[in-house]
């Protein structure tokens, strides 16, 4: 993996952050579900592809779990672009690391894209629509799907307790865009407050601030599931990035 260059007098550069250094319990397959395989190809190496080849993307700090060695992996060419940041107990821990990594040097004006690794589908076109929709907003966003389903609030003890307007209700997806030194304050904060960080938007939000929702394609799953994986392998197909034919 690479050095990162100095980074000074330019417009704010794009950086995107992997976390991958969960172990997916829900899974329940023998290892983590970014190293399973779609078509000949892990599903860490398909999303990591998205943001290596895509030509604004400045680097890609992947984060990894302690007992994974990169050189095993088989990574996509990086020409140079490709970091590895040590994973956290928590998501959350996960992303910071990357982003103390990325602070010692990028630019806090930086923009920083974090994509869940177990999300290969991600379309091209939702990441040219991020970077269009989010380079010049003063705190950034998320790309987003309007849910179809109306969503339930529950009592916690198996009851429904009210129902949301569906008019309203998205469902988060990644990635997430934030400028790096207002994501790793808001990451920070939230974190020592001891509130959910589920996403980077939830950090931003506890700052007070309002993220912008960006449509995203529902192709754009994370893969959780044993039967997610097939319809990852649909998509990918559908989107000409795996071997086979795709039929309707
Ligand atoms: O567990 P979940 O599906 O929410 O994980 C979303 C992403 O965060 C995955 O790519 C996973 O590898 C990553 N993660 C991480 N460090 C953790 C937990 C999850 O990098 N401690």
């Amino acid at each position: 993996m690479a050095d990162i260059g100095s980074t000074s007098g330019r417009d704010p550069a794009f950086w995107a952050l992997i976390p991958a250094a969960g172990i997916g319990r829900r899974m329940g397959s023998d290892r983590p579900k970014q190293y399973l395989t779609l078509g000949s190809r892990t599903i860490l190496s398909h999303t990591l592809s998205i943001f290596l080849e895509h030509p604004r993307i400045r680097g890609v700090v992947l984060v990894l779990g302690p007992d994974i060695d990169p050189d095993a992996l088989d990574l996509p060419l990086a020409g140079g672009r490709l970091f590895r940041a040590a994973g956290g107990a928590e998501r959350v821990d996960s992303v910071q690391n990357g982003l103390e990594f990325l602070a010692e040097r990028a630019h806090s004006d930086d923009w920083v894209l974090v994509h869940d690794a177990a999300r290969p589908c991600l379309p091209l076109e939702d990441v040219d629509r991020l970077l269009r929709e989010l380079r010049d907003d003063p705190v950034g966003g998320l790309l987003a799907s309007p849910s179809s389903d109306t969503i339930k609030w529950s009592d916690g003890a198996g009851h429904v307790e009210r129902t949301l307007d569906r008019e309203r209700v998205w469902r988060a997806l990644t990635p997430q865009m934030f400028r790096l030194g207002m994501l790793r304050e808001a990451n920070a904060c939230a974190r020592d407050a001891g509130h959910p960080v589920t996403d980077e938007a939830s950090a931003i939000e506890f700052l007070g601030q309002a993220p912008r929702l960006i449509e995203g394609s529902a192709m754009n799953i994370k893969i959780t599931r044993a039967e997610d994986l097939e319809l990852a392998r649909l998509y990918l197909m559908q989107q000409g990035r795996l071997e086979g034919r795709f039929s309707a």
